[in-house]
């Protein structure tokens, strides 16, 4: 159930640009063409080049579902790794696939959706030490600097989830991307980015204020590489991980 959701919400981030969702099928469709184009290199797991576990996330050089789809269909230079001409709904179909043909055991994926930890306390770890409220909000509480965490329990698995705490510059998503803007008239102007196109680019600011630039007013447009998030590696035990953990897990949507 928490599986299928999850699938309905990555297929949404997926398609959030061109507005296109993807079914069973669609996933279905991405694993052919995965066993067609890929397996011969990548093998049938995903884990034939070294360094790179496709179904298990664990990449060299992209770091979120966009940049997957991009090197699908453009390759690496100067690396094997070929171009293709597959369409966005093929590139994203695959990478859908990937993302959900997860083994459902092995190293590091056992208890995926099992937390061990206690809810409870991980919610006093969330409010006090952690001072995850300084920047998230859950259930109406909190500023909007960085993502609503209120249904994050369906949104990411548990093993995710302790990642993100102890190395946030991994696992991204799309939509949670910063960057820093420079105008031609030398104000600088960092953001969440909400959206942008061609022409027009859209942040909310640190004062949590929707401001909208024209392209042709930037000197400079950068994604910002790191995550904004501290890392609690050093901060919380291991125990008090498994804490905000099974929090976090928790969380599964806010209902007005
Ligand atoms: C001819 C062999 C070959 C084929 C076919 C191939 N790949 Fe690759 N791929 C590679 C190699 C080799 C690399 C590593 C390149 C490097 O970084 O040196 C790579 C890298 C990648 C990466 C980057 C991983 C990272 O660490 O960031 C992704 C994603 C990827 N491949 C996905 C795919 C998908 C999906 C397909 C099928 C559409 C595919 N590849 C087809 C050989 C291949
Ligand atoms: C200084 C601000 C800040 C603090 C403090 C902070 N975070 Fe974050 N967090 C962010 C930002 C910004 C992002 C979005 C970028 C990213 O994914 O790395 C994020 C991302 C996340 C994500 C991933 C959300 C998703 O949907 O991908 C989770 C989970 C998370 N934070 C949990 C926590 C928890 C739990 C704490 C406290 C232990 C915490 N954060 C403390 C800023 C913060």
């Amino acid at each position: 159930m928490t599986r299928a959701l999850a699938l309905l919400l990555l297929a949404a981030a997926l398609a959030a640009p061109q507005e296109h969702s993807y079914t069973q099928a669609d996933i279905e469709h991405g694993a052919r063409l995965y066993q067609s184009s890929c397996a011969g290199c990548h093998g049938p797991n995903g884990d034939m080049v070294p360094g790179i576990e496709l179904h298990r996330g664990q990449f060299r050089r992209a770091t979120n579902d966009t940049e997957i789809m991009r090197i699908i269909q453009s390759g690496i230079p100067g690396t094997t790794m070929p171009p293709s001409s597959f369409s966005d709904a093929q590139a994203g179909a695959i990478v859908a696939y990937l993302r959900t043909a997860a083994p459902a055991s092995g190293p590091g994926r056992e208890g995926v959706s099992v937390a061990r930890g206690d809810a409870a306390k991980g919610k006093s770890l969330y409010d006090g030490k952690g001072q995850c409220g300084s920047c998230h909000r859950v259930n109406g509480e909190g500023p909007r600097l960085a993502p609503d965490l209120s249904d994050v329990g369906t949104v990411r698995p548990a093993s995710e989830l302790r990642q993100k705490l102890v190395d946030p510059d991994a696992l991204v998503r799309p939509g949670n991307r910063f960057v820093d803007a420079v105008t031609k008239s030398g104000a600088k102007i960092s953001g969440r980015l909400l959206n942008h196109d061609t022409f027009t680019v859209q942040l909310l600011d640190s004062n949590e204020r929707l401001v909208s630039l024209s392209k042709s007013d930037l000197k400079e447009f950068t994604f910002v590489k790191s995550s904004p998030m501290p890392s609690y590696r050093d901060k919380l035990s291991a125990g008090e991980l498994d804490d905000v953990v099974a929090y976090l897990v928790s969380l599964k949507g806010f209902r007005p």
